[in-house]
């Protein structure tokens, strides 16, 4: 971590770090992602093809001052393939300046190594340049306080799982676990549910909508309108109904 928090010389060279900025509420950014932000020369940050970045949103009320800011551009559901040339057009970017002797804060959503889109540039960057990361509050973490529900105790086995994978997978790996989440519900809630109704474990799921930001909320599965549950939006359910009983 020297480079990025300025314990080590680097008046000579750049410097790239990936922030994990929390699951939305800028009071959930730490204090090392906070001054690595306010020490770098540029932010880069994800976003969509037109408006604005979430994870710029979370960090804005600490921005104090003007700096260089490279948004990597993207539609939000993006197939594999323009996704490609754009990490690949953003490395390049990052690059120019790290060769200028500029520090590089790339911001990240949640925390970078979780599902985060910053991977796809720690594994293009990390080839020839040092990359620091700091982590993030993870949304898992966010989701599980606003739902009042741990994620697991004792010697509960839980289960991250992307909502987009296939019923009988998903099904194979509910079965094993005793706790699980399931993030990028979105445009897949229906199923997920329909899925969960049938394995009898609605009644012990719970949808988390937006954690942490100001329009939060904490729903039981059959009071969801498929058309509003949002891409941040993710499934907490314990096979007990509660970790701890
Ligand atoms: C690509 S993953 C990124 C995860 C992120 N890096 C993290 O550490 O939380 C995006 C998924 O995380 C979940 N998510 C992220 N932020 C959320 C929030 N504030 N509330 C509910 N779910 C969230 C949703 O399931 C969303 O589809």
């Amino acid at each position: 971590m020297g480079r990025a928090e300025g314990t080590e010389d680097s008046a000579v060279s750049g410097w790239v770090c990936g922030v994990g900025v929390g699951p939305g509420d800028p009071e959930l950014l730490t204090l090392k992602g906070l001054r690595v932000i306010q020490r770098a020369d540029v932010l880069a940050y994800p976003a969509p093809l037109e408006g604005q970045s979430f994870a710029r949103s979370i960090v804005a009320p600490h921005l104090d001052d003007a700096r260089i800011e490279l948004a990597i551009r993207m539609p939000m559901q993006a197939a594999r393939f323009p996704a490609r040339a754009v990490y690949d057009r953003a490395v390049q970017d990052i690059a120019t300046h790290l060769e200028a002797g500029r520090g590089v804060a790339v911001l990240c959503q949640g925390d970078p190594f979780l599902y985060g889109s910053f991977l796809y540039l720690f594994g293009r960057l990390s080839a020839d340049w040092p990359v620091d990361v700091v982590p993030g509050v993870s949304s898992l973490t966010a989701c599980a306080a606003a739902a009042g529900s741990a994620l697991a105790a004792r010697n509960d086995v839980l289960s991250v799982l992307p909502a987009p994978l296939a019923d009988p997978e998903l099904e194979a790996r509910l079965s094993a676990c005793d706790a699980a989440a399931l993030v990028k519900v979105g445009r897949h809630f229906e199923r997920v549910r329909t899925l969960l109704m049938r394995l009898d474990l609605g009644d012990c799921a719970r949808l988390v909508v937006h954690a942490g930001l100001p329009d939060e909320r904490v729903l039981p599965l059959d009071g969801v309108d498929p058309a509003d549950v949002p891409y941040f939006s993710t499934i907490l359910l314990h096979k007990r109904g509660r970790a701890w009983l």
